[in-house]
């Protein structure tokens, strides 16, 4: 094997430039050039690569040349978004542009490809994989937390911390007017983030899809929440609540219905605030960025290796599936990472079943 592509896809996530590295240092020290395919699927069906590895002319073993990484990319594990771009391909979801996608590697003598990004980009990768004979490795990448067979993807904990430094910021200013504040953040149809983010900043409230409320549910368990915690023999300062985006309800509607309803608690406002994009981006975390080297690390040897149609996943050392040299890293067909993505969102996955099992428990400890 020469050449392999790496290309990122759907929402960027902060990790993704990291795991890009990772992918070219990996396959250089193992002698494969990389190209970097610009703007996800859409670059792979119109071959727009970019030489990602740097030639060093008489510094490989006798007179032969070395790979490096090109400059730009020892510069990139720090930088939030990709380098490379990323798009949703609609043209992708089609057999013709897939079939395109195939004819420009084989044209450019691309002879693998690794895959960075969230559930439409392994779907993608499946795809592709069950047309042609290329290997195809996915990394699991999007700051939901709502892929399967993964404990964790690139930019979950940067995302989080992301939270937890906007809800602390928000926290501040809530207490010094004595405020209800509804903090939306991302997730699509995954409650993860708001789950998680609420435990970690002591929200007294956390909304998500997953527990099926109706808005009428939603806007009493708030309105409770408010009048317990500015109850006088309470004096809570502030009282958070934290969102999930997938949440039916908008939050400017839940703002507007709880001030209106409780108009009589004396002193006390609500406003909302919506944290959207901010959660993508930024300098990716100590943890992100070593997710995004070991897993970059798993899929490069395993694409090297002809593997195809898996994808590598974070897991305690213990999970199963076909081990690497990392004991918290697997490889899982992106079929069974499929099924499990769907059973996360769906609410069948013990997984979610667990977390949201966890998050009711909690619920009540929340709000005291
Ligand atoms: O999947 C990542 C994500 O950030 C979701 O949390 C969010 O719903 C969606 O992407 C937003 O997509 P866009 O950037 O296209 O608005």
């Amino acid at each position: 094997m020469k050449t392999i592509a790496v290309l990122t896809s759907g929402g960027d996530s902060p990790g993704m430039n990291a795991a890009i590295r990772a992918v070219v240092r990996v396959a250089g020290a193992q002698g494969v050039r990389v190209l970097g395919v610009e703007h996800g699927y859409d670059g792979l069906i119109d071959g727009r690569y970019r030489p990602l590895s740097h030639e060093l002319p008489g510094w490989g073993p006798g007179a032969t040349s070395a790979l490096a990484p090109a400059p730009e990319v020892d510069l990139i594990g720090n930088l939030g978004g990709t380098i490379l771009g990323s798009v949703r391909s609609m043209r992708f979801m089609k057999q013709e542009g897939r079939e395109e996608a195939v004819r420009r590697m084989k044209e450019a003598k691309i002879d693998g490809l690794v895959v960075i990004g969230g559930n439409g980009s392994l779907t993608g990768a499946h795809e592709l994989a069950k047309q042609t004979d290329l290997p195809i490795m996915g990394i699991p990448a999007s700051i939901d937390n709502d892929i399967g067979c993964t404990a964790t993807a690139i930019g979950v904990d940067t995302a989080l911390n992301t939270i937890v430094d906007a809800c602390d910021r928000i926290s501040d200013t809530a207490r010094a007017h004595r405020r209800g504040f509804v903090i939306e953040v991302m997730g699509r149809h995954c409650g993860y983030l708001a789950m998680a983010g609420a435990v970690a900043v002591a929200a007294d409230a956390v909304l998500f899809r997953e527990q099926d409320r109706s808005d009428e549910q939603l806007i009493a368990a708030c309105e409770d929440v408010l009048r317990k915690g500015f109850a006088p023999e309470r004096g809570k300062l502030r009282v958070l609540i934290v969102k999930s985006e997938g949440v039916g309800i908008s939050t400017s509607r839940l703002v507007k219905e709880l001030c209106e309803r409780i108009k009589d608690v004396q002193g006390v406002d609500v406003r909302g605030i919506v944290l959207g994009h901010l959660v993508r981006g930024g300098s990716p975390t100590f943890q992100d960025r070593m997710v995004a080297g070991r897993l970059g690390l798993a899929a490069t040897l395993a694409v090297i290796n002809r593997s195809t149609d898996e994808m590598v996943g974070w897991q305690s050392p213990v999970a199963g599936g076909t081990p690497t040299e990392d004991p918290q890293v697997s490889r899982f067909e992106i079929a069974t990472v499929l099924e499990e993505t769907k059973a996360l969102l769906d609410g069948s996955s013990p997984v979610m079943r667990r977390r949201v099992k966890m998050l009711e428990a909690h619920q009540g400890v929340l709000a005291l």
